[in-house]
């Protein structure tokens, strides 16, 4: 089939408004918009204003009242609790209107921030369904970061309940999730009061008088006196959630989300992007505290009428690297999203993919990869494995939806390995030069999308306009600075190469190394710092920390060293996967004294590297390569 993309993005770049506008007849408002755009709106315009909607009616509701009542809208597969639900459109919608209304009850109402720090459970996603339900603005925090993180998110949305629970499962460990909670409430300055705690059999936590609410019971009461909220009447442009990313500095970004350009979007991927109809059945395998989580387990699927797969586990361990194709057979699972990390894992176990054979993966169409980019080898393993098409596409946390990619609902474009492949409707991408200047089809530099971004992307960082501004709008003038760097080809394919701030890429997640530093040079003994991400064949990057010692101190390096790995894990996470730390004696530098990380990085990767003119002492860099013999690497 020949593709429509060209035809469909031209009709957009012809009308983005009208493109808009008909892509949200898909959704049911309670008011239609005065204005599709309003370009004088918001920080760079808003989408439907004026319109009001409910985000969780559209997802669930609206379903059970076309029919879809008795359908499977998700599937928990948990192998590392072998447990196996499902819940139909009409189970889930009164699971979150049950603990909808208990959320109302403990003094939660519209507009009221609510954190969720949760595993990988259905009640993770009856959560953020219960908060839009009310018109409540959710904050998921993902379960890998520690305490610290955890305040920091408390204090910056200042939420008025948390919901938790008593404990995750990574693999075969169970990580006790409430004393981080209640490490982290004692540490926010803003304080909580009330938190509902789910209780899991594996870790049962102490319960804080006056303050916790078990969940289950709360539930159980509310249905035994049949109390249910309904869906709350909320503006358009009113936000669903905020979601915290790494910015460059240890003070995470609040991105927002709102709720009408945010369902229009979504439910347009579906069919366009992932080439999925209704009642089939959608997996991403993340995890609800990532954007992927957020859109393709939660909202997407939902939104579209499809079944969700929601799955506790991981791509090798849970029990073998043969899981995601027992989930795919066992659910028929008809396209499957992920990172490519997650494939480097399962190929590093079953290389040859002995596991596969004994699965039916009839049903699986397509295989979605984002996050990070998909290096060819492994597209092309998983292309020979599945003998499906490997789908490669690029997003943001921002975005919440897909900048560059390949809409097989529209008819799959030719893939070339190494690039996302073209810009979807609502984004005109540009290459420019740091001053600002188109670059020539072929060469890098920094990647943009012209303003207005399309709808579902944040709109704004939480309550800080200004940090918006200067962090993605300022420095290219009436353009949206991704902070990816890379190029477009000479048949308009683009590749996405780097970053062109600190942010690294870790298993898929995104990190800061500039938060990490901020971590070290905390430790009484540190002068000074860099950290860098390094190459690593399965997690993409890792992070690697080099310290210069504070004069006069003269402990053992190896006792420094492990101290530092375990700071970053009680500071920010064991999900930063921070393992190295290498004492030094100098950190290279420019003449101007600014650090030379990139040139640090080639020589962690053992890339060829030209001497920084402006290098301070060349004799560093054989000092810093010097040091890394002998250390954990790739
Ligand atoms: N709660 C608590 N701890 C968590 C956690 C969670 N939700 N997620 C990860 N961690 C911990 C892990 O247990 C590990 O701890 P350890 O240092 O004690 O071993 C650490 O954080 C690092 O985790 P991770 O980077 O995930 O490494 P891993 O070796 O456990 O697994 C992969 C590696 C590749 C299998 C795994 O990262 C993966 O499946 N990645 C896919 C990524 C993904 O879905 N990204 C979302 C974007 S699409
Ligand atoms: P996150 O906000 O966690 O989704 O991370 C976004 C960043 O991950 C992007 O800015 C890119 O640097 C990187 N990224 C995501 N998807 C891809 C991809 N398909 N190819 C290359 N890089 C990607």
């Amino acid at each position: 089939m020949a593709s429509r993309y060209q035809q469909v993005y031209q009709s957009w770049k012809n009308d983005p408004e009208g493109f808009w506008a008909n892509a949200a007849e898909a959704i049911d408002w309670i008011k239609p918009w005065d204005k599709v755009l309003d370009p004088d709106a918001g920080t760079y315009g808003r989408w439907f204003t004026g319109a009001t909607c409910n985000t969780a009616a559209n997802c669930l509701d609206r379903h059970v009242a076309a029919g879809r009542a008795e359908q499977a809208a998700l599937i928990y597969d948990s192998p590392v609790t072998g447990t196996k639900k499902s819940y139909t459109y009409a189970e889930l919608t009164e699971e979150v209107a049950l603990l909808a209304q208990v959320i109302a009850d403990m003094g939660v109402s519209k507009g009221d921030r609510v954190i969720i720090y949760m595993p990988m459970i259905p009640e993770a996603a009856m959560a953020m369904l219960a908060c839009a339900r009310i018109g409540a603005i959710h904050s998921v925090v993902f379960g890998g970061f520690a305490a610290h993180e955890l305040a920091t998110r408390i204090d910056d949305a200042t939420p008025k309940a948390i919901l938790s629970a008593s404990c995750g499962i990574e693999g075969s460990k169970v990580i006790a999730y409430k004393p981080l909670l209640d490490a982290a409430i004692d540490q926010a300055r803003h304080k909580v009061g009330s938190t509902l705690i789910l209780q899991r059999p594996m870790a049962e936590a102490s319960m804080t008088a006056g303050r916790d609410t078990d969940w289950t019971e709360a539930v159980e009461a509310g249905r035994k006196a049949g109390r249910k909220a309904d869906p709350a009447e909320v503006a358009a442009t009113d936000p669903l959630y905020v979601l915290y990313t790494s910015g460059t500095t240890g003070q995470p970004k609040g991105v927002v989300r709102d709720n009408g350009g945010h369902m229009v979007a979504l439910k347009w991927s579906m069919d366009a992007i992932y080439g999925i109809k209704p009642g089939e059945v959608f997996w991403a395998a993340s995890d609800v505290g990532w954007v992927v989580g957020h859109s393709y387990i939660v909202y997407a699927p939902l939104l579209h009428g499809a079944t969700t797969v929601l799955f506790e586990g991981k791509p090798v361990g849970t029990p073998d690297a043969g899981t995601f194709w027992r989930v795919i057979a066992d659910h028929k699972v008809a396209a499957l999203f992920t990172a490519p990390t997650a494939f480097r894992a399962i190929k590093k176990e079953d290389p040859d993919g002995k596991l596969i054979g004994k699965y039916d993966l009839s049903s699986l169409r397509t295989l979605f990869l984002a996050g990070e980019r998909a290096d060819p080898d492994t597209i092309r393993w998983a292309e020979s494995m599945l003998s499906v098409p490997v789908i490669d596409h690029w997003w943001q946390t921002e975005t919440g939806w897909t900048i560059a990619g390949n809409p097989v609902g529209l008819g799959q474009l030719p893939v070339k390995y190494g690039s996302p492949t073209v810009a979807m409707p609502g984004y005109d991408i540009q290459v420019l030069d740091d001053a600002g200047h188109p670059v020539e089809r072929g060469k890098l530099g920094n990647i943009v999308v012209k303003l207005p971004l399309p709808p579902s992307c944040l709109p704004t960082l939480w309550k800080a306009d200004e940090r918006f501004r200067n962090a993605y709008l300022d420095e290219f003038p009436g353009y949206y600075k991704t902070a990816d760097a890379g190029f477009v080809d000479e048949d308009g394919y683009l590749f996405i190469m780097a970053r062109t701030d600190d942010i690294i890429n870790v298993a898929g997640h995104r990190l800061s190394t500039g938060a990490m530093e901020e971590v070290l040079s905390a430790h009484k003994d540190v002068a000074e710092c860099a950290v860098i991400g390094a190459a690593d064949s399965m997690k993409g990057q890792i992070p690697c920390g080099f310290v210069v010692l504070k004069a006069g101190v003269n402990r053992p390096h190896d006792d420094i060293e492990k101290e530092l790995i375990q700071l970053v894990r009680q500071e920010i996470g064991p999900v930063a996967a921070f393992k190295t730390a290498i004492v030094v004696d100098r950190l290279p530098k420019t003449r101007s004294g600014k650090i030379l990380r990139g040139t640090m990085r080639q020589i962690a990767d053992g890339e060829e590297y030209k001497m920084p003119a402006t290098i301070d002492d060349p004799a560093i860099l054989d000092e810093i390569g010097a040091a890394l013999k002998g250390r954990p690497r790739a």
